[in-house]
């Protein structure tokens, strides 16, 4: 390898322009975050999941008509196929929801009949898919604690849908507004670790269920989607403001992670976390439990001081799912449901003006050497 290349060798792919996309993109300097051109945030407050999900995949808003057909695809196409729930029956309680989801998304690739998927082909198939996961995940959890999975009591949107089959309560207005804010706000963010694995599978021309199961698993990460869970266990082990001050100073003082701060890109603030931030501070009004969005405060405030970092997305959307009454583990399998979006749009546009992804690696092991006999070593 020439020394050139490895002089551009950067640990991590920090700052790495590692392909062109049109999807999506982020300005750190205004913690803009651009979905084909609309602002994310004014989406999350204005759209419905649905449109958005169309906007990624399809490339523009939809009409009214395109609307109305996506919203009863999603409808339609939600039922999840038979020898799928067989083995969702047989995964443990105690499993990973994220293992789950990435066993449907898999176990659904295996049963298809057809292995050679056109572009088209497999643009229904990433519709199919997001209307299918959020039963599959719900089945298991509900089915594996032998409780009924909840009905749909009425018309609702993509995130309103979730929220009753996680709660089993029809979620009121505001509810709504809250899960399907988030829905947006996780759908998509350029060339993060999942979305990149999800175009480096799709570049050896697999196939999209091999592309989705590869984005799923690096989203289960910690340092990736698993941040909203370990952020939320980290405020639930203080009993007061004054004591999340004292346990995260002497964390930092450990030199331990904050979970739900810091950002590969984002260094001065991710404008995602102000949304869910006001919407954990309305939920947390409304429902008369100001105890955790004080903590969190505090959190934010000490960590801002001592660290210089501000919170991310993860953040606050957990303590909105807190509030929302959905049970911690589920909160990175949300992450997946809404970034199927991001990932199917990044699939599609992999495939549209296809290179395969094979980078070069920085060698540093030994020289050339002679191979030893065994009874020699
Ligand atoms: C997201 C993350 C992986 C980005 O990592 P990165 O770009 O590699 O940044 P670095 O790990 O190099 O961090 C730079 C400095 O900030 C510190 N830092 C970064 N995130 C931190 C956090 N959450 N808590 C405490 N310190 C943190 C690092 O220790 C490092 O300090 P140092 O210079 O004294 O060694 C990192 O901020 C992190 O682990 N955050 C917690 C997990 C999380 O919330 N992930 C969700 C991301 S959306």
């Amino acid at each position: 390898m020439s020394t050139t290349l490895t002089e551009q060798f950067t640990k991590g792919l920090e700052d790495v322009i590692a392909g062109s996309t049109s999807i999506c993109t982020i300005n750190p300097e205004n913690e803009s975050l651009l979905y084909r051109g609309y602002s994310a945030t004014a989406l999350s407050e204005n759209a419905n999941f649905e449109e958005v999900a169309h906007l990624l995949i399809e490339g523009r808003l939809p009409k009214k008509r395109e609307l109305k057909r996506l919203t009863k695809l999603f409808i339609q196409e939600r039922k999840i196929p038979k020898p799928l729930v067989k083995v969702l029956k047989q995964i443990p309680q105690a499993a990973s929801p994220m293992d789950v989801l990435r066993t449907s998304v898999s176990f659904i690739g295996a049963i298809e009949e057809n292995k050679q998927y056109s572009v088209e082909e497999t643009k229904q198939i990433a519709y199919s898919l997001i209307a299918k996961l959020p039963f599959a995940l719900m089945t298991w959890f509900h089915l594996s604690k032998n409780q009924p999975v909840p009905k749909i009591t009425k018309t609702l949107s993509y995130a309103g849908r979730f929220l009753q089959l996680v709660t089993g309560v029809e979620p009121d207005s505001f509810e709504e507004k809250v899960i399907n804010a988030s829905f947006i706000l996780y759908a998509e963010h350029e060339f993060n670790a999942s979305t990149f694995c999800a175009r480096v599978t799709a570049s050896t021309m697999s196939d999209i269920y091999s592309a989705i199961t590869s984005g799923i698993g690096a989203l289960k990460g910690p340092l990736h989607g698993g941040a909203n869970e370990a952020a939320m266990e980290l405020m639930l082990k203080f009993s007061s403001p004054s004591d999340a001050e004292a346990g995260i100073l002497d964390m930092l003082n450990r030199k331990e992670k904050i979970m739900g701060f810091g950002h590969r890109v984002y260094k001065k603030g991710d404008g995602r976390s102000n949304v869910m931030k006001k919407y954990a501070q309305e939920l947390a009004v409304k429902k008369g439990t100001p105890k955790y969005y004080e903590i969190a405060e505090r959190i934010e405030k000490i960590v801002k001081e001592k660290k210089g970092l501000p919170p991310n997305a993860d953040f606050y959307s957990a303590l909105v799912y807190y509030l929302l009454g959905i049970p911690i583990p589920l909160y990175t399998p949300i992450f997946v449901l809404s970034r199927m979006a991001g990932w199917s749009a990044h699939i599609l546009e992999q495939l549209s003006d296809n290179r395969l992804i094979r980078p070069r690696a920085f060698y540093q092991g030994p020289p050339q050497r002679e191979f030893v006999p065994i009874d020699r070593r």
